[in-house]
C-alpha cells in the first residue's frame, strides 16, 4: 500500500508527541516519587460527631517522636485549627470530611489529599522548615470555598 511521504512524516509526529507524554508520566513518576495513595479506610460521614477520632480530632504524640494529626473538614473549616508539628519528624495527617470532597493542601509543600466523606485518606510527611504555613481547600465544596482556609504552624524541635 502506498502512503504518501507527508502523511507518514505526520504519522510518525504524532506518535512522537505520545511517545514524549507517556515518557514525562514514567520520568516524572519514577523521578518526582508521586506517590498515589494506598491507604482504604472507611467512617460513616453521618455520625462523624460521635467518632472517638474524628468527633474532636487532635494532634497525637507517637512514641517514635512524631505525631498524627486526625482533621476535620467541613464546610468551610478544618478541625483542628491552627494544627501544631514538629519540624523534622514524621507527621501522619488522617482526614475525613462530615459532608462533601474538600481539599488539604498545605501549600509550599508536597502534602496534598482529598478529604472525601465515608472515607479516611492517609499520608505522612516531615516538614524541614518551622513556620507558618498556609492550608487551602482545592475542591470546590460551595460558596465559601474560597474562604476554606486553615493554618500549620511547624515548630522547631527543642533542644
Ligand atoms: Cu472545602 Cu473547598
Amino acid at each position: 500500500m502506498h502512503v504518501e511521504l507527508y502523511e507518514r512524516i505526520w504519522m510518525w509526529a504524532a506518535a512522537g508527541v505520545i511517545a514524549v507524554f507517556l515518557g514525562t508520566i514514567v520520568l516524572t513518576a519514577g523521578l518526582h516519587a508521586i506517590q498515589p495513595p494506598s491507604h482504604i479506610e472507611t467512617i460513616d460521614p453521618a455520625t462523624l460527631s460521635q467518632d472517638p477520632e474524628f468527633g474532636d480530632p487532635k494532634v497525637t504524640a507517637r512514641p517514635d517522636g512524631g505525631v498524627v494529626v486526625s482533621v476535620r473538614a467541613e464546610m468551610f473549616s478544618f478541625t483542628p485549627d491552627p494544627i501544631e508539628v514538629p519540624a523534622n519528624r514524621p507527621v501522619t495527617f488522617r482526614l475525613t470530611s462530615a459532608d462533601v470532597i474538600h481539599g488539604f493542601e498545605i501549600v509550599g509543600t508536597n502534602a496534598n489529599a482529598m478529604a472525601i466523606p465515608g472515607y479516611v485518606s492517609q499520608f505522612t510527611v516531615s516538614f524541614a522548615n518551622p513556620g507558618e504555613y498556609l492550608i487551602a481547600c482545592n475542591e470546590y465544596c460551595g460558596l465559601m470555598h474560597h474562604n476554606m482556609v486553615g493554618k500549620l504552624i511547624v515548630k522547631e524541635e527543642a533542644p
